[in-house]
């Protein structure tokens, strides 16, 4: 449980470190900024404020539940396949033409926001091109720099920072797995565990190298901030000309998830890509970015998503680890549209969100998504493992709509069992917050599709 508070502390130091801040007084006028922010939408919603959600530190007196007796208190769901009008979708053709679309546009409104019409262009150029090994497998890295249009409104500067990195020996076109990146500061090394270590594992570059893939580094905070400060300023600052959000408009996970998608278009044009197998992958508040990536672009052939928790592909009505008010608290509502903070204040609840996260993998069918977690006894309790279990076993029915086959079971397997049968993954391995030991199921259950 210390682990847990430990990784917690840790990532949110990253956060902050990956926004390009690192000072006191440089966080000091962030959080003073996010806190403007934060009260400007909480007014423009009519709010004045949030419940305060539970600690992650398992000794606070206001610790998050981690009881599974106490974690299902919900008495339904909303189903994925009743239209609004109440009727039952019963055709793919109705899933596509009807459903799907009222499912959109309830994310849309109520959770991750809106993509404005008008997003300026992105130009993309190669900064340079170096050849050397990674493992044992010569490759090819680009280091790619996509520019924004910023004609419009010059003050804020947008270059999307991504590298593409491909077998030197490939014949034709590869898939590539493209990795919503953290930025680590110069130096910087991952905490020692304590716990018995085997022989060292090849890292997850060596192992997409191996399967003859290529991999690609997004760095989401170059598309968006990832702070309410932020929110005048990045992609999203951009389009609104430095002027604040709306309640409707994008938070920073569609902001990244669109800068994803602006690197898809650049691997269209890559003659080493095979741009119809491009997958998305990200861990924790990046495993959020991966799912709204693959939910809103069709043209992502697979995901794998990393303890995503709540905001991701955790069901938002359990309660158990992290809750809706954190989520719509100020360390974390930029990640949103500001409508969805409502849910965290009287007098609504989860309970009241029209959608929840099972729907939201629902967006991915009929495309494989692979939903991993760490244990919950090792530090990954907060992100809430059996949630997102529960919210791909429940997105099931609309894979089988579609001709597919979901997960096949809603009891939550034990630690390290491979669910891979159908279009619908999952794996819980026995370490704590990192994607890290599901790599090779991942990649076993990718190759299906990547062939
Ligand atoms: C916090 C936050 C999570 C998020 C995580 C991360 O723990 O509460 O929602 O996933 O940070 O991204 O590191």
């Amino acid at each position: 449980m210390k682990k847990l508070f430990l990784f917690i502390s840790i990532f949110l130091l990253l956060a902050c470190i990956a926004s390009g801040q690192f000072s006191k007084a440089a966080m000091d006028s962030i959080n003073k900024l996010t806190r403007e922010d934060y009260k400007n939408m909480l007014d423009q919603i009519g709010i004045t404020s949030v419940r305060p959600g539970p600690s992650g530190n398992p000794t606070a007196p206001n610790a998050a539940n981690m009881d599974e007796s106490k974690a299902g208190q919900y008495t339904s769901l909303p189903d994925p396949l009743i239209l609004n009008n109440g009727k039952r979708v019963k055709s793919a053709k109705e899933w596509w033409k009807k459903r799907r679309p009222e499912l959109i546009e309830l994310f849309d409104n109520e959770l991750y926001g809106r993509v404005p019409d008008n997003v300026p262009e992105v130009t993309w150029k190669v900064l340079n091109v170096t050849r050397d090994s990674v493992g044992s497998v010569p490759v090819v890295t680009k280091k790619l720099s996509g520019h924004v249009d910023n004609s419009a409104y010059p003050a804020i500067v947008v270059n999307i920072d991504l590298t593409l990195t491909t077998p030197a020996g490939a014949v034709g076109p590869v898939p590539v797995i493209m990795e919503f990146g953290f930025v680590f500061p110069a130096g910087w090394k991952p905490p020692v565990s304590n716990r018995p270590q085997g022989p060292p594992e090849p890292t997850w570059m060596e192992q997409i190298l191996e399967a003859g893939w290529g991999y690609a580094i997004l760095i989401p905070v170059s598309v968006q901030a990832d702070n309410g400060a932020g929110l005048t300023a990045g992609i999203i600052g951009l389009v609104n000309k430095g002027e604040r959000r709306k309640p409707d408009d994008w938070g920073a996970l569609r902001a990244w998830a669109w800068g994803a998608s602006m690197a898809l278009d650049y691997f269209e044009t890559d003659k080493d890509v095979n741009a119809k197998k491009v997958g998305i992958e990200g861990l924790s508040r990046y495993g959020k970015a991966s799912i709204v990536t693959m939910a809103y672009d069709e043209r992502f052939a697979i995901g794998f998503i990393g303890s995503s928790g709540a905001g991701g592909v955790k069901l938002y009505r359990r309660i158990f680890g992290e809750q809706i008010e954190n989520l719509a608290a100020s360390g974390e509502y930029h990640w949103f549209a500001g409508n969805f903070i409502k849910y965290g204040a009287d007098p609504l609840t989860q309970n009241d969100l029209p959608l929840d996260a099972h729907e939201l993998v629902a967006l991915c069918a009929p495309r494989p998504v692979f939903i991993g977690s760490g244990s919950t006894e090792n530090g990954d309790a907060w992100i809430d493992g059996k949630g997102m279990f529960l919210a791909g076993a429940y997105a099931g029915p609309v894979y089988e709509l579609l001709g597919k086959k979901g997960l096949g079971t809603t009891e939550h397997p034990p630690l390290e069992t491979t669910l891979t049968d159908g279009d619908i993954a999952y794996r819980q391995h026995s370490g704590g917050h990192t994607s890290g030991p599901n790599w090779p199921y991942f990649i076993q259950f990718a190759k299906r599709y990547l062939k």
